[in-house]
């Protein structure tokens, strides 16, 4: 029982008050909480439901689709559409935007969404999760491709949902990253998690594995030295996760520290990336960073790209701030060739010759 439950509702309207964009932005944010509560009933229905499995199509990211990726997709496109609020959307399973038509007044805010993350894991009843970013819209004329394309600073408001033993929203409107949790029984999301914090140091990392040889150096180190343990610079022992839902392994994260890497790699030369820079990678990192974490390609801050496209796909390494700080340093020593000392005992951190 939580004494003096705050509902999502009630907190949305002490956190945004004093203008009517704040007003908008808090009925778009429980717009977004009732389609997610649509998709985790379900989620919830598993084999019941005749929701799993494949279908014939492919996204513009050439994946096949499955029937829950589709059936979030509208469960988003519906109640944008309805609610009144942006002036358009763009989504991971729709090739491009697509206007709202205005209602009484044109919609304030555009959103961006991935609406099923991690959907291969559905069909195994493992979690998966919805991620959404909600931007300003022009004002006075109908959005273009070009007006979705702002840096992650630009974002009035981030979050996830996880569908998992519980459900829970995740969100920051920029004061801060709150998790509420989904009391199913009355269909009200109640603040669970104020002002979640990232430990700034970590002995946990996330990365698949499979991929090391077509990692770069800077990564292949820092995970070489978190797998040598107390054995190696770390001095201490490192644990390993990787669920394969980036949604479920940064809500760890988040819960209890930890770094998730899908860096650069060489897999296919093609792809500067694995996820999604517009509707992953931004809107998590704004999450993230509200929580004292980073978010970073290795290179640069996820926040500060310019993006180019709307499903663009960028190098992601999230998570506890001292963490991700390190695997910055070492692509900046690589890139230097300072890294070179590191293959050498004689320089390691730990050795007598570490400055
Ligand atoms: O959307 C991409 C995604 O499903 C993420 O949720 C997840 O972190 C990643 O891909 C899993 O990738 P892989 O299948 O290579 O482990």
């Amino acid at each position: 029982m939580h004494n003096g439950r705050t509902t999502l509702s009630k907190f949305l309207i002490q956190q945004l008050k004093g203008s009517p964009e704040l007003s908008d932005l808090a009925a778009l944010l429980i717009d977004i909480a009732a389609a997610v509560k649509a998709i985790s009933a379900m989620t919830a229905k598993g084999e019941l439901g005749d929701v799993l499995g494949s279908l014939e199509t492919q996204n513009v990211q050439g994946e096949i689709q499955k029937k829950l990726d589709v059936m979030s997709n509208t469960a988003f496109v519906n109640t944008f559409a309805l609610g009144g609020l942006v002036a358009g959307l763009a989504s991971e399973e729709m090739d491009d935007p697509i206007v709202i038509e205005a209602q009484d007044e044109p919609g304030r805010f555009l959103a961006i969404f991935d609406p099923l993350d991690g959907s291969s894991n559905i069909d195994i009843n493992v979690s998966v999760g919805s991620i959404f970013s909600v931007l300003r819209a022009p004002k006075g004329r109908v959005p273009e491709v070009k007006d979705y394309l702002l840096s992650g600073r630009e974002q009035v408001a981030a979050g996830y949902a996880i569908y998992g033993p519980s459900t829970m929203l995740v969100l920051t409107v920029g004061k801060g990253t709150h998790g509420f949790t989904l009391d199913r029984e009355v269909g009200n999301f109640i603040l669970t998690h104020r002002d979640m914090q990232i430990p700034e140091d970590t002995s946990e990392f996330a990365i698949n594995a499979s991929n090391e040889r077509f990692w770069e150096p800077p990564v292949q180190r820092y995970v070489a030295e978190c797998k040598n343990g107390r054995t190696d610079v770390r001095g201490r022992d490192f644990n390993m996760r990787w669920i394969a839902s980036m949604v479920a392994d940064i809500h760890r994260i988040l819960l209890r520290g930890g770094v998730f890497m899908y860096p650069k790699d060489t897999k296919d030369l093609s792809k500067s990336g694995r996820l999604r820079l517009m509707y992953e990678a931004n809107p998590m990192s704004f999450v993230v960073e509200q929580a004292g974490g980073i978010g970073s390609t290795g290179r640069q801050r996820i926040l500060d790209i310019q993006p180019e496209e709307i499903h663009q796909r960028v190098p992601v390494i999230i998570g506890s701030r001292n963490e991700v700080d390190r695997i910055e340093r070492y692509h900046q020593e690589y890139e230097n060739g300072s890294d070179e000392q590191y293959k050498s005992p004689l320089f390691q951190e730990r050795s007598l010759f570490a400055s």
